[in-house]
């Protein structure tokens, strides 16, 4: 089964049918976590609101452990997480669609492995390339004819506040692309488990001091609101894709 982790702008699995909400009991928290099971054509989908619902997480107090366990404890075996950026590169301004290759972790204090406790071993994993390629050009060639950028690097700062500008500028020395706030632990975590994982992200907005103006949430909830509409469309193909190979 795929599972899609929505973010900012993507609090439901308004691409589904049929769907049933199954609260997913995990190790890692008292709350259940509630996933969406539903179908695009024949195939099985999972999603979770990274946010939860309501959109009331913010993004350093997200159960990322939690949520990526029951995706996993359902079936899930491939995970799109779609994450709403700030952009760096020419190629990331306002509605631009990019599944980033590379990642830099900004975040801090973070609850971010499962390998902590009760292990027989100090574990490792291998994280040279933080997304799953297949999955990757998955999505990319089911981008038709809409722009999508195959390259970036994904800087995950720790939020909630948005950059100053010179972080952004120190950001962009160290070769980022585009900024979020919720790439990471996620990315880590699904490989810990096994999961294939890729982002497919929106950007919502230039970086801090990028442009004259201020960064306005009101022109951000603008380009979110016609910049889903290309999200749903790659990800409805890539979904119908991964159900056909699977
Ligand atoms: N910075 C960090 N996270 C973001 C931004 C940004 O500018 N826009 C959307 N998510």
């Amino acid at each position: 089964m795929i599972g899609v982790i929505g973010g900012t702008g993507l609090t439901e699995p308004v691409f589904l049918e049929d769907i049933q909400t199954v609260p997913v009991t995990t190790p890692f928290a008292s709350a259940p976590v509630h996933i969406y099971l539903g179908r695009l054509g024949s195939t099985q989908v999972a999603f979770i609101a990274r946010h939860g619902k309501g959109h009331k997480v913010p993004p350093h107090r997200i159960n990322y452990r939690a949520n990526v366990w029951a995706l996993q404890h359902v079936g899930v075996r491939a995970v799109i997480g779609v994450n709403a950026v700030g952009g760096i590169h020419a190629r990331t301004g306002p509605g631009a669609l990019a599944v980033p290759r590379q990642i830099i972790d900004y975040s801090w204090g973070r609850e971010h492995t499962f390998f902590a406790d009760g292990l027989d071993a100090v574990t490792h994993i291998d994280f040279t390339n933080p997304y799953a390629e297949s999955l990757r050009q998955l999505l990319l060639r089911s981008a038709a004819d809409a722009p999508v950028w195959g390259e970036g690097v994904y800087a995950c700062t720790q939020g909630p506040r948005l950059e100053s500008a010179a972080e952004v500028r120190r950001l962009q020395r160290d070769g980022c692309d585009m900024i979020g706030m919720t790439g990471m632990p996620e990315a880590a975590l699904a490989r810990e488990l096994g999961l294939a994982y890729a982002c497919l992200a929106l950007s919502v907005n230039w970086a801090a001091g990028l442009t004259e103006e201020p960064i306005s949430m009101a022109a951000i909830g603008e380009v979110i609101d016609t910049g889903m509409a290309s999200v749903i469309a790659v990800l409805s193909r890539a979904i119908a894709s991964y159900g056909a190979a699977d």
